[in-house]
């Protein structure tokens, strides 16, 4: 049967706090930003501070106006199940 879309613990999340395996959740997704780390206008560090966590809020307070999902469509993992 169809497996749906994968599913990304809090626990799991927590892993992939890196430079080198950076995840970050947004508006419910899981995103993969490794490949954006480089191109980010905020730079690294910033980028960062939203790997490994729910980068929801953070995100909505310094850019709200970026869209995030045309921009990290080829970087979806899946979605987050925060338990
Ligand atoms: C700028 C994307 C996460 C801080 C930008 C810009 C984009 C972007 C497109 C340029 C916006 C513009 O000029 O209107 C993203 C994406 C993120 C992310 C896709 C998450 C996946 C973060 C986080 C922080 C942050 C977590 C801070 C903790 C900044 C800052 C700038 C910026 C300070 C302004 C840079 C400047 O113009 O000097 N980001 N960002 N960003 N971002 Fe992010």
């Amino acid at each position: 049967s169809f497996p749906g879309p994968l599913r990304v613990s809090s626990e799991e999340l927590a892993k992939h706090k890196s430079k080198d395996d950076a995840w970050t959740v947004l508006g419910g997704k899981v995103y993969n930003i490794t490949p954006y780390m480089e191109y980010h206008p905020g730079g690294e560090s910033e980028l960062l501070r939203c790997a490994g966590r729910d980068g929801t809020k953070l995100f909505q307070l310094t850019h709200a106006w970026v869209n995030y999902e045309v921009m990290l469509d080829k970087c979806l993992v899946g979605f987050y199940v925060p338990h």
